[in-house]
């Protein structure tokens, strides 16, 4: 590997790292030789998942159970962080929900939900490390947006919103915090096979319409993340910052 992509001795946190895209990232962060804690709500399912990254590539994962919309809980994982690895280097702020309906049938608490977890969880998590960073003198701030972020798509407002929201937090964060060494950039993966895609994945009708919509004519795999994840950790895009990384399989382009 290029020196400039190593995480030797660099130190990350992985919101949503229990499944999905955040497990896939933490495994590609662990593979690049960064040591890795993983965050998700549930403490049996994250304690498997750490267990099962760390036998995978034989690193150690640190499980920290928190929810990333309580600040008191995102305040305790950090110092817990903090306190385990000495630093904080990276920060995956992936943690994530998505809720289908369209606008006129949304509910106010399934809005408020999405915008809880997705835009104010990721604010709280940012804030929280981005602060940590900043007295630091360096670190890089990854925030998971999405496609959607960019592109509309109906049947998915407060998903659409939160992630467009993401992108804007992201920019204004990296503007506060280009002084003083902390990158903030935003990934913005398409469309994943992880739980969250399981309703159109597992219906043969609603996968293949969805199928049909993506240039490359399939579902992206998690571990086609990894590359994007180590780039925007590294040193490798250290002149990077308050950009949008897309990883979508062309959906953007149309
Ligand atoms: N899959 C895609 O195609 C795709 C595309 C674009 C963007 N994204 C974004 O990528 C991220 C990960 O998505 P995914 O597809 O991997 O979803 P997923 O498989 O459903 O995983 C979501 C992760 O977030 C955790 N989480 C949810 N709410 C949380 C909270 N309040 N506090 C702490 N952790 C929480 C979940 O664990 P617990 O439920 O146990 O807490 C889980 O670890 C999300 O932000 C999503 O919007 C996904």
């Amino acid at each position: 590997m290029l020196k400039e992509f190593s995480l030797e001795q660099r130190f990350a946190l992985v919101t949503g790292g229990s499944k999905g895209l955040g497990y896939a990232m933490a495994e590609a962060l662990g593979r690049a030789s960064a040591e890795v804690a993983i965050v998700s709500r549930h403490g049996e399912e994250l304690d498997a998942a750490a267990k099962k990254l760390s036998v995978k590539i034989n690193r150690r994962f640190l499980p920290l159970v928190a929810d990333v919309t309580r600040a008191d809980q995102v305040e305790a994982m950090t110092e817990e962080a903090i306190k385990a690895f000495g630093r904080l280097d990276i920060l995956i702020n992936n943690a994530g929900i998505n809720i289908r309906n369209p606008t006129i049938e949304m509910t106010e608490d399934e809005f408020r939900q999405i915008i809880d977890i997705n835009l104010v969880g990721a604010f709280l998590v940012a804030r929280t490390v981005g602060r940590y960073m900043a007295e630091q003198k360096s670190g890089s701030i990854i925030n998971v947006a999405s496609m959607v972020g960019i592109v509309g798509l109906a049947g998915r407002p407060g998903y659409t919103a939160s992630k467009g929201g993401l992108i804007q937090l992201t920019r204004t964060m990296a503007l506060e915090l280009a002084q003083v060494g902390v990158r903030v950039n935003a990934l913005c993966p398409g469309p994943f096979v992880t739980e969250m895609n399981r309703p159109l994945v597992d219906d043969p009708e609603k996968n293949k319409e969805f199928v049909q919509r993506i240039p490359m004519g399939r579902w992206g795999d998690p571990q086609e993340l990894a590359g994007s994840i180590i780039f925007l950790a590294s040193d490798a895009s250290s002149f990077m910052t308050g950009a949008t990384l897309v990883v979508d399989g062309g959906w953007t382009s149309q």
